[in-house]
């Protein structure tokens, strides 16, 4: 079991110096860049980088590859690369390593001895061995979140911190393989601290483009918000991260060993030697220094680390030796942080960048857009699960339960599962299904967190009944929560993650009538609504809850409302007259805010805001779909549409089904209009009471493949809105970047695809707009997007295909449930505001959407007035309200009196005329109740250094800018008044009194 040190913390005075952040153990020049080698002025300093990659899970699950158990998949054993690099570093102390992966190397660390332990942190303060990226898993940039790429950046760091102190502290990232490049990430990783940043995918053309002009290295601008703090120094290896043609030395690829004895037959020293001198000055030719690196591994290599390295030594022995002949290659062991310094020291000026690298192809057609969509239910339940992981964090802060170590499985999984080829979508089957049991299993686990914390939480003084346990209804979403089927009574109990009160519009789904108490105990207006029948035919579904009960429950901020559920006596589900239901009619759907209008085919015709006074008229709206490729992949041309990479067979899209229906519902709280396509597609647009937004919500599958067609479903938009070729797209859920159709702003882009070839990573949301109208579209997971027509956004929200794309998967895309493909339902949420007015809607709701409030049941057994004389009902962690730009990112109690938090100003610069200004938060109002603050140490955004302690590597651009910023937040904070500028993210150890 994985426990987490935190050093025992003794507070004397308000001023001590470190609280878990325990001082370094780093002695100087044993370990970082102390110890590296930085070659000779006049040679080509060629740096031997031995690393493997290691998958935390693909073919095989995260655990059959540490053990190496199923290497009839594939051969990959981590346990062994682990023990096998660890005694190759002690045989030599000319060796390095770097390892990346923590997952692994906790599985691996948490089985040695303490002697062994001993031995390896030895290796890392000493330099042998050093840790690099050092996140969980190399995670997926496209369809990550930001948060989680933090915390699962925070895990890893936190375990090498506490192991290793300052030597273990990563200093670059290290994304050789994720499939297209995020700014965003560029941002978070300048802010952990990191140096720079290497990585292996980029697209073909914008490669070669970059290679011809030595711009294969540059300074990437990682946030148009945030200056040079978060630029970081990118650069491309040449082989995505596999070693020279003919020089991988590993027992699995057949390259020629180095045969150095004369005596015996076949020695080709002379000709290696040449050869490898050839590699080095080809490879030199597209970088611009006399450094380069040289990637020495590739996955799961080092199994048997004395082939690689006893190799190396010999070609680094007998290459140098050719200087004594002239050559002027000069190899040596280093590790990527070397070569970066040694890049850093050479005083020149970079190329800088501004935008991402999305989308990438490595071939004319096979463009990685898939895995933007692939595996729809893993990429929600990924949310889903981070948002109970939150929440949970906040439940046992507030409730001051100390329960750290009990979240732990459940941020673990998070962790694994923001490994590329994990939320991606890219894994085979069984691994996917290991991922979605891990997030379940952790989730089971917190449940003893959510419980402990409400026991505190919802007791009163002077009660002697001990709290009903709470549980959580997962399968809300498709309308089923079985244990409170025909129960007389039950408690519904709100958690409100974020720092702003909120509106929640609830849906219980009921077998009987139920009066609802609020809070204070005042009986509430619900209404109780059929249960569409799409929604009741999802295969799996066994609940006989026809109905669900919808009511409005405004809950505080940093809070919680319960409210209490008594069945009705008069047990005839009545009220049905406030209920008016129409049949294939024209119908309109309108609030105070917004009107839809619907013909009686059931297309959405137009959508007008009422506020604003103007309408958008709508020339479709809904369900198409492309046809999958079916290839055998032979050549680019036969190039499949699978699991990484969608490409459709033509730019035609079909609607799903010719004819629709159309069934429009009216209530007081919401008006809906419910359209069905046919037996696998339907979709129901709501418009509740008050809301400015409407909420689509869609379920389709199982996706038809009896005509042996893959398909790939999108949701399509299609307006009037001038959009130019352009629309935007977020990264990460963040900043929002300009897209434009057909086109690459770094190079002279030749569309070979040009659907595909227009899709991006959708995390959180995608708009266009003209002068006076934006349609921005927000998601409940990631999902690849476009814009293929002025005024048209589409959305890929499923898709089943027939054939592998020969990336390595080996499988098609092709997920099954219950004997069926599987069925997927999700959300879209629409705003239809002017453009200066849509940051301030869609901001907050993209927050609410990934920290949604979480409802927890309890069948108390008791009378209302027992209940209410025995439990809270309300409460919240602030007294005080909260800035409306500033979002609550992380609440992490470390121990008693110490928490990890981050808040962030969530509004881009310029976005908005009120909300893109600077703020000031009191940190102390949101420990209100858990006590006075008496130190705050801010800390970079990874959590694992005093930010005063970040000192960065400092570059110069072309254009003479410097990275260099003074780090204008100094953490020798007089108050716990802290400001914040648009999208910065603060991240502070607090300690209380
Ligand atoms: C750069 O392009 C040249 C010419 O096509 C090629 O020979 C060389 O291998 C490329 N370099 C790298 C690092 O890919
Ligand atoms: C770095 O280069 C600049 C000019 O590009 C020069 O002024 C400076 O002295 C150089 N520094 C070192 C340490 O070489
Ligand atoms: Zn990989």
């Amino acid at each position: 079991m994985y426990t987490v040190i935190h050093c025992a913390i003794a507070i004397a005075f308000a001023a001590f110096i470190s609280g878990c952040l325990g001082a370094p153990f780093k002695s100087v020049n044993t370990c970082g860049y102390d110890v590296c080698n930085l070659g000779q002025s006049d040679k080509l300093n060629v740096h031997i980088v031995p690393h493997t990659h290691d998958d935390v899970g693909w073919l095989k699950t995260v655990d059959q590859y540490y053990y190496g158990t199923r290497n009839d998949i594939q051969h990959a054993a981590v346990q062994y690369i682990l023990d096998s690099v660890i005694q190759a570093l002690l045989e030599n102390p000319d060796r390095r390593f770097i390892y990346v992966e923590i997952a692994f190397f906790w599985r691996w660390w948490m089985q040695q001895t303490e002697d062994m332990q001993n031995t390896v942190r030895k290796l890392v303060n000493e330099g042998h061995l050093e840790f690099i990226s050092g996140g969980w898993s190399m995670n997926d940039e496209g369809v990550t979140h930001y948060s989680s790429i933090i915390d699962q950046h925070s895990l890893g760091a936190e375990f090498l911190r506490d192991q290793f102190g300052e030597c273990g502290r990563p200093k670059l990232g290290w994304q050789i393989d994720p499939f297209g490049h995020s700014r965003e990430v560029a941002s978070l990783f300048a802010h952990m601290g990191f140096d720079g940043l290497f990585f292996g995918r980029v697209d073909f053309q914008d490669y070669a483009e970059r290679n011809r002009t030595k711009r294969m290295e540059m300074i990437w601008k990682g946030s148009a918000n945030l200056g040079a703090q978060s630029w970081l120094f990118t650069g491309i290896l040449p082989r995505v991260y596999t070693a020279p043609q003919s020089f991988c030395f590993d027992y699995r690829c057949s390259d020629e060993p180095i045969k150095d004895d004369p005596h015996l037959y076949d020695y080709n020293v002379p000709e290696r030697v040449q050869a490898f001198i050839d590699a080095a000055h080809i490879q030199a030719r597209s970088y611009t220094t006399n450094h380069i690196m040289m990637t020495m591994g590739s996955d799961f290599h080092y199994e048997n680390a004395n082939e690689w390295f006893k190799n190396l030594e010999k070609l680094i022995k007998y290459v140098n030796a050719q200087q004594a002949n002239g050559s002027d290659v000069n190899l040596f062991y280093s590790t990527p942080t070397c070569y970066l310094y040694a890049l850093n020291k050479a005083n020149q000026t970079w190329t800088t960048k501004t935008d991402d690298f999305f989308p990438i192809s490595f071939s004319q057609h096979g463009l990685w857009t898939g895995y933007f969509t692939s595996r729809p239910a893993l990429k929600r339940y990924e949310r889903y699960s981070n948002n109970i992981l939150q929440v949970t964090r906040q439940l046992n802060a507030f409730s001051n339960s100390t329960l750290r170590q009990a979240i732990f499985p459940l941020n673990e999984a998070m962790g694994i599962v923001q490994h590329h080829d994990a939320v991606s979508g890219t894994e085979k089957q069984h691994v996917a299904n290991d991922y979605a049991q891990r997030l379940s299993e952790g989730i089971d686990s917190v449940i003893y967190v959510i419980n402990e914390a409400y026991k505190k939480l919802l007791s009163k003084e002077n009660q002697s009944l001990p709290v009903p346990t709470q549980f959580l209804c997962h399968f809300s979403n498709i309308s089923e929560c079985l244990p409170i089927e025909g129960q007389d009574s039950f408690t519904l109990t709100i958690w409100n993650p974020t720092i702003q009160p909120i509106e929640d519009m609830i849906r219980v789904p009921v077998t009987k009538n139920y009066t609802i108490r609020n809070p204070t105990g005042e009986f509430i207006v619900a209404e109780l609504i059929p249960i569409s029948t799409p929604m009741k035919n999802i295969p799996g579904r066994t609940s006989s809850a026809q109905y669900e009960l919808l009511f409005r429950a405004p809950i505080p901020a940093l809070g919680f409302n319960t409210y209490y559920f008594q069945v009705k006596t008069d047990i005839t589900i009545e009220k049905k007259s406030t209920i008016k239901v129409t049949h294939n009619e024209a119908c309109i759907l309108q609030n105070q805010h917004l009107r839809i209008e619907f013909d009686d085919q059931g297309n959405l015709n137009n959508i007008t805001n009422q506020n604003r006074n103007f309408t958008v008229l709508f020339s479709a709206q809904g369900l198409y779909w492309y046809t999958s490729f079916p290839g055998n992949n032979s050549s680019p041309e036969f190039q499949a549409s699978g699991a990484y990479f969608f490409r459709p067979l033509t730019s035609n899209t079909l609607p799903v089904s010719n004819s629709r229906n159309i069934t429009c519902t009216y209530t007081n709280q919401v008006q809906k209009a419910l359209i069905i396509y046919n037996n696998w597609a339907s979709q129901e647009i709501k418009l509740y009471d008050g809301a400015r937004i409407a909420e689509i919500e869609w379920i389709v599958g199982p996706i038809p493949i009896e005509d042996n067609i893959g398909k790939e479903i999108i949701m399509r938009y299609d307006t009037d809105i001038q959009s130019n070729g352009l629309f935007y797209t977020d990264a990460n859920g963040r900043e929002v970047l300009e897209r434009k159709r057909d086109y690459r702003s770094t190079w002279n882009y030749t569309v070979y695809e040009n659907v595909s070839g227009n899709y991006y990573p959708i995390a959180s949301r995608i708009w266009i707009k003209d002068n006076k109208r934006q349609i921005t579209i927000l998601t409940d997971r990631s999902e690849g997007g476009s814009s293929m027509h002025d005024g048209s956004v589409e959305l890929m929200i499923h898709r089943r295909t027939l054939y592998d794309d020969s990336q390595g998967v080996g499988e098609p895309m092709n997920e099954t449930a219950y004997d069926k493909g599987l069925v997927i339902c999700g959300k879209h949420f629409l705003i239809v505001e002017p453009p200066e007015y849509s940051a301030l809607y869609h901001r907050p709701i993209a927050q609410h959407l990934y920290m949604n409030s979480i409802s927890t049941y309890a069948l108390p057994n008791l009378s209302y007035d027992n209940y209410s004389n025995s439990f809270r009902q309300t409460w919240s962690a602030l007294t005080e309200s909260m800035p409306y730009n500033v979002h609550l990112l992380t609440f992490d109690q470390l121990t008693s009196k110490v928490f990890l938090i981050r808040i962030e100003h969530y509004f881009e610069f310029n976005e908005d005329d009120t909300y893109s200004k600077s703020v000031e938060v009191d940190l102390q109002s949101l420990f209100r109740n858990l006590g006075k603050i008496i130190y705050l140490l801010e800390l970079t955004l990874g959590g694992n250094l005093p930010l005063n302690d970040m000192k960065r590597l400092v570059w110069q651009t072309i254009d003479n800018e410097s990275s260099y910023s003074k780090s204008t937040d100094s953490n020798s904070l007089k108050s716990t008044v802290v400001t914040l500028n648009p999208m910065q993210i603060r991240t502070f150890q607090v300690t209380l009194q």
